[in-house]
């Protein structure tokens, strides 16, 4: 994990609940990530559970939870503090559960939900309020808990980012934290969670490039994304037991 000294810090942008709201226009954007998607079904599922229920946490433009709530039926909800975010999921699904809500603190009781994930948002969160937003997500959780970050071996974009987050020139999404595999398992660790797998997807701008060139040779990175996708591609995600 990349750590900027503390007094650097201080400079770094956190972006607030209004700066996340500005990021949303007037239409909806299908952002979907099959790799999630295809992890939350094969969990939600598991132990025989034929009616699962679902959150996620910060979420954005909904496309994931949108999926799993039309296509497999199950009993979601989507909980994001921007209110622009929200309106746009309303409009694209207006059956759907939404929840307007602080992440850290969740207007839920103990054990709501049998999965809770979130895509995009424990990287901006540091100290106290990443301690806050932890313990929320496990809290609210029955069984498993599913947490997608920034890759820290996506060395191209890791070193764009923190290079314009430290000259605050054009980095509009506050400060992120990128993890290894190894570091995002300690992380759910240090709050009893139990990792049980995890998953990569994604490609950074020159990886992508390298990616075009291999095709070229009729090679390509895509063989290699199962085993060692950890080591190349843009986010990681852990799937996590509460035991
Ligand atoms: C990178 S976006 C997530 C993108 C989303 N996974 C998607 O597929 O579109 C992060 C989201 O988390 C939300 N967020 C950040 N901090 C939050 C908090 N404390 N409580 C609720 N939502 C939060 C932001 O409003 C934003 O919509």
């Amino acid at each position: 994990m990349i750590m900027l000294p503390r007094s650097k810090l201080d400079y770094v942008k956190q972006l607030s609940r209004n700066g996340w709201n500005k990021c949303y226009g007037d239409r909806w954007t299908d952002n979907m990530h099959s790799e999630i998607v295809e992890t939350v079904k094969r969990f939600a599922y598991a132990d025989g559970n034929n009616h699962p229920t679902v959150l996620e946490i910060g979420t954005g433009s909904g496309s994931d939870i949108i999926h799993l709530y039309e296509t497999m039926g199950m009993e979601v909800c989507g909980l994001d503090y921007a209110p622009n975010a929200l309106r746009l999921i309303h409009e694209r699904s207006p059956d759907m559960q939404l929840c307007e809500a602080d992440a850290r603190h969740l207007p839920f009781p103990d054990e709501s939900f049998d999965i809770v994930f979130s895509q995009g948002l424990v990287e901006h969160y540091l100290d106290d309020k990443l301690d806050q937003l932890m313990r929320e997500q496990i809290r609210v959780a029955e069984r498993y808990v599913i947490i997608d970050v920034p890759n820290f071996w996506a060395l191209y974009y890791t070193l764009k980012k923190h290079l314009l987050i430290a000259f605050d020139h054009g980095w509009d999404f506050g400060w992120e934290t990128e993890y290894t595999e190894h570091e995002l398992e300690q992380l759910g660790s240090r709050y009893g969670l139990t990792p049980i797998c995890s998953y990569s997807w994604g490609y950074d701008g020159l990886t992508r490039r390298i990616n075009k060139l291999l095709h070229f040779f009729r090679l390509g990175l895509e063989i290699l994304e199962e085993d060692y996708g950890k080591y190349f591609q843009m986010s990681i995600g852990v799937v996590f037991q509460k035991s």
